[in-house]
């Protein structure tokens, strides 16, 4: 059973505020990957789509100058531990169930490894989905957080994506 959907977190005003300061249109491309990924799989689509369009939540900006301080953010970056602690707020204060927030959460805080000292991290099927949906969607220089997409779209498209996360839980219980 679904208790949250992706259009209720994009008509969140947290969700407005800081999934469109890091990219509405790279969310979504990656909610759409995650749903694709998530019958390779074999994952919960529910948990992929809503981790892969909040994993990048927890951006804060890195401006000296007026200019994107790529160095700056790489040295100080904490987008995914912010992120998980967002998302998880969220999903909690829309009523998601704590277990699906928990692995939301975890699957946020993992989606990328730039925080983390050197090492190698181990990664479970769901993680692994939502990391890969977001590399799916990079581009060259962080250029895919400046895609912008209309209100209006955005919210077509997760309608469309909603349906198809329904329909695969239907088929599956
Ligand atoms: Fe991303």
């Amino acid at each position: 059973m679904r208790h949250v959907t992706l259009i209720q977190l994009f008509n969140h005003p947290i969700t407005q505020k800081f999934v469109k300061r890091s990219g509405m249109a790279h969310a979504i491309a990656c909610a759409f990957h995650a749903y694709k990924l998530s019958k390779k799989y074999n994952v919960n689509p529910d948990l992929a789509t809503k981790a892969a369009f909040l994993h990048d939540i927890g951006h804060y900006t890195w401006y000296r100058n007026g200019k994107w301080d790529y160095d700056l953010y790489k040295q100080n970056d904490i987008h995914a531990i912010k992120g998980a602690e967002r998302a998880h707020k969220l999903l909690i204060r829309l009523g998601e169930h704590p277990k699906s927030a928990k692995e939301i959460a975890l699957a946020i805080l993992l989606h990328t490894d730039s925080y983390l000292p050197q090492g190698e991290l181990h990664l479970n099927p769901l993680q692994q989905v939502v990391a890969l949906a977001d590399e799916a969607d990079e581009e060259p220089s962080g250029e895919h957080h400046y895609r912008t997409i209309s209100d209006e779209r955005a919210r077509k498209m997760l309608a469309e994506l909603d349906e198809l996360v329904a329909l695969a839980l239907s088929q599956t219980t």
